[in-house]
Order: C-alpha cells, then sequence, then structure tokens
C-alpha cells in the first residue's frame, strides 16, 4: 500500500522521547514545550506560541479568547475538515458557514462581502445577523490544504465590520502570504501536529499570537487556570489542554526537520504537475503572493469515484475532500451562505493523493502511471 500522508520519524525524535523518560520528566511540565513553542514562534515569525494538546483545543481556547461566547455566530468556510466547527460549538456559539472559492478553494470573500453588506447591521453589541438577531463575534478562515487566500482582503473585511479574525492554520505550517506565515495575521492563529500533519508529535497543537496578554491567558486557560504557583486554587474554569514533555520532545525534533519536510512536499507537487496533462484534472489555484506547503496534494478529477476504486485496487491509498459542512447533521439547520454551490462541485470531483514526505520518487510514479491508465 502506498498510504496518503504519513509522518516521518528519522531524526532526533527517539533520542529527545528517550531523555524525557530517562529523567522523569514526562508530563505537561519540562524544557522541551518551551523549545518547541520558541522554535515554532520563530519559525512563523510570532511573538509567542502556547502549545497545547491538539489544534481542536487551540481553535477552541483561541475562540474564546478572541471574544466568542454563547449564542454567537462564527463565520466559517464551508469546505474544511470539520474541527473548526466542533470549537465554534464548544463555546456555545453555531458556525456561520459560507461558501468557498472555485479557484483557491476557501472561504468565497465575494461572498462574505456580499453578506456582510446585504445581511448584517451593525448596534451596541458588534455586527448582527439581520435574520436572526445574533452576534457575529469572529471569523475563522481554514488555510485549506495549506493554501492561503486573500488574507489581506478578508483583513480588511473584518476590520470594517469590527470582526476578531482566528486563522485555522493547521494544515498550513509553512505557508506564507507574502512575508507573513499563516496563523500570523489574525489576533490568533492555531496549528496541529496530528499524525498526518506535515509535523507531527502524534497529537498537539499551538496557539500563536503577538499578543502577550493574548498569551498568558492562552497559557493560563490551558492549565487548568491555576493563579498560584503552590496552592491549588483555580480562578476560573480551566481546560487540561497543554502539551507533555514527551510530545514537545518529538516536536522539537520534527522541527528539525521541517524544512527537508517542506522541500520534499514541493517536489512532490513538482512531479504531480505531470498529472495536469490529463484533460479535466487541475488543483487549487494558489496565488503569486502564496507560498504554499503542498500540505495534501489533491487533485480534482472527472469520475472522481471511479478513480477512487480503481486506485484503491491498485494499493494506493487515496482520500476525497471533506463533505462540506452545511450537509453535516450537526450543522445542517444553521445559517448557511450559498454561492455558486462551489464546495458541492469540489467534493464530488476532488481526491487527495499520497504525498507523505517520505513519498519515494518510485511510489510517485507508480501514482501517476496509474492515474493515466484509469485515463486512457
Ligand atoms: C482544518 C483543520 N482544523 C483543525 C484540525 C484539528 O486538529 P487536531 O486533530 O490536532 O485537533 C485539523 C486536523 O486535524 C484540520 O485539518
Amino acid at each position: 500500500m502506498i498510504p496518503l500522508s504519513i509522518p516521518n520519524l528519522s531524526g532526533n525524535e527517539w533520542k529527545y522521547i528517550k531523555e524525557c523518560l530517562d529523567t522523569n520528566w514526562v508530563s505537561s511540565v519540562g524544557s522541551y514545550v518551551t523549545q518547541f513553542e520558541n522554535k515554532v514562534a520563530e519559525f512563523c515569525g510570532v511573538r509567542h506560541a502556547v502549545a497545547t494538546c491538539n489544534g481542536t483545543a487551540a481553535l477552541h481556547i483561541s475562540l474564546m479568547l478572541a471574544g466568542v461566547g454563547q449564542g454567537d455566530l462564527v463565520i466559517v468556510p464551508d469546505i474544511t475538515f470539520v474541527a473548526p466547527l466542533n470549537a465554534v460549538k464548544y463555546t456555545g456559539a453555531d458556525p456561520l458557514i459560507v461558501d468557498v472559492n472555485e479557484g483557491d478553494w476557501q472561504m468565497d470573500l465575494d461572498v462574505l462581502e456580499d453578506f456582510l453588506k446585504k445581511e448584517t447591521r451593525s448596534d451596541k453589541q458588534g455586527c448582527i445577523h439581520t435574520a436572526t438577531g445574533r452576534r457575529i463575534g469572529a471569523i475563522l478562515p481554514v488555510h485549506v490544504l495549506g493554501n492561503i487566500g486573500e488574507i489581506e482582503r478578508l483583513l480588511r473585511l473584518a476590520a470594517a465590520y469590527g470582526l476578531p479574525v482566528v486563522e485555522d492554520a493547521t494544515e498550513a505550517l509553512g505557508s506564507w502570504y507574502r512575508s507573513g506565515h499563516a496563523g500570523s495575521f489574525g489576533l490568533l492563529g492555531c496549528l496541529s501536529f496530528n499524525g498526518n500533519k506535515i509535523l507531527t508529535t502524534g497529537g498537539g497543537g499551538m496557539i500563536l499570537t503577538n499578543d502577550e496578554a493574548l498569551a498568558k491567558k492562552a497559557k493560563h486557560l490551558t492549565t487548568q487556570a491555576k493563579s498560584d504557583p503552590e496552592e491549588y486554587f483555580h480562578d476560573e474554569v480551566g481546560y487540561n489542554y497543554r502539551l507533555v514533555n514527551i510530545l514537545a520532545a518529538m516536536g522539537v525534533a520534527q522541527m528539525e526537520q521541517l524544512p527537508a519536510f517542506l522541500k520534499r512536499k514541493k517536489e512532490v507537487r513538482q512531479r504531480y504537475a505531470e498529472l495536469k496533462e490529463i484533460p479535466g484534472i487541475c488543483t487549487q489555484v494558489v496565488s503569486k503572493e502564496v507560498d504554499a506547503n503542498w500540505w495534501l496534494y489533491t487533485v480534482r478529477c472527472p469520475r472522481q469515484k471511479e478513480l477512487r476504486q480503481f486506485l484503491k485496487a491498485q494499493k494506493i491509498e487515496v482520500r476525497p475532500l471533506w463533505a462540506p459542512m452545511h450537509s453535516l447533521p450537526a450543522f445542517s439547520d444553521g445559517v448557511f451562505v450559498r454561492g455558486k454551490g462551489n464546495s458541492d462541485k469540489l467534493y464530488s470531483e476532488c481526491l487527495s493523493l499520497p504525498c507523505s514526505s517520505g513519498i519515494t520518487d518510485e511510489e510517485l510514479s507508480e501514482v501517476i502511471g496509474a492515474i493515466k491508465k484509469f485515463y486512457r
């Protein structure tokens, strides 16, 4: 089987984890947690990074810190992995789902702008969705598949309507828009290090911010809101969301290899580019402002379902895109701002191909050969 996207653990992972075990520093206190935070902050060009047990927890805390609460709506894209919408729900808010752009597959900003103009009003509580009378608490753009949409335009829109931006950059470690790293544009940004990401700690996440007070509060909330170093005094409801030292050690080892992982992802993308010679096959549009990480190489292709079955039979692991969020039972009765129905189209036509950073040239040739054979 040629796997879709698996970890690449060829560096100092064993050595650093063994050191944690040998020294007994296995839990949420330990020098690797801070080291990992510092390395990620430096790489992403932000002042602060707070490590969490996963990306979903990072999103939950970031939304809370952005002021999202009970009864609010949060603007999210229709095509994404489900986690950011779940995180919105954890705060007591509901997602307000916006269709995606046919070109870059990110939240459609024409649709969003039109919606904000025609379907919201402003009062002393902030930006109100006219039809439901509910406050819109934040915009949560997701940098889907490691691409970044028109983030500067999104920030302008958010500022015009007084909406904080929390970026879901969980798929976008190593992606830049001009000179800014994904996750560094909004009030807060979130990363994930789960098993299929470019860099993995097995499970893990990070909150990025340039705001010192928010970073402090993020650390406080993710460590049970304990306000005294000795006494068990907790000044509010806290969360057990801190990353543990063993996993942070793995993260430090993975960070040492990140440039090599990103280089390989780009080589994989170069190889797969020849698939575009097949009529009807294309990828997401990446604008000239964006240097994308090509985290999960995904094509839009004719007869997606048949191709999927064909490749599976050849022992090549592929995956469809996530079902559009408006179609999931948990969110289907919420607010969905439909544009041209692009998310439904992309869902039925897109397929992610094997693209682990450890994939060999021979494996890539096998995948490309199989796809060419299918369309011949
Ligand atoms: C877009 C997106 N958001 C959030 C997450 C959640 O991250 P985690 O699995 O670390 O909780 C993921 C990946 O899993 C993701 O792809």
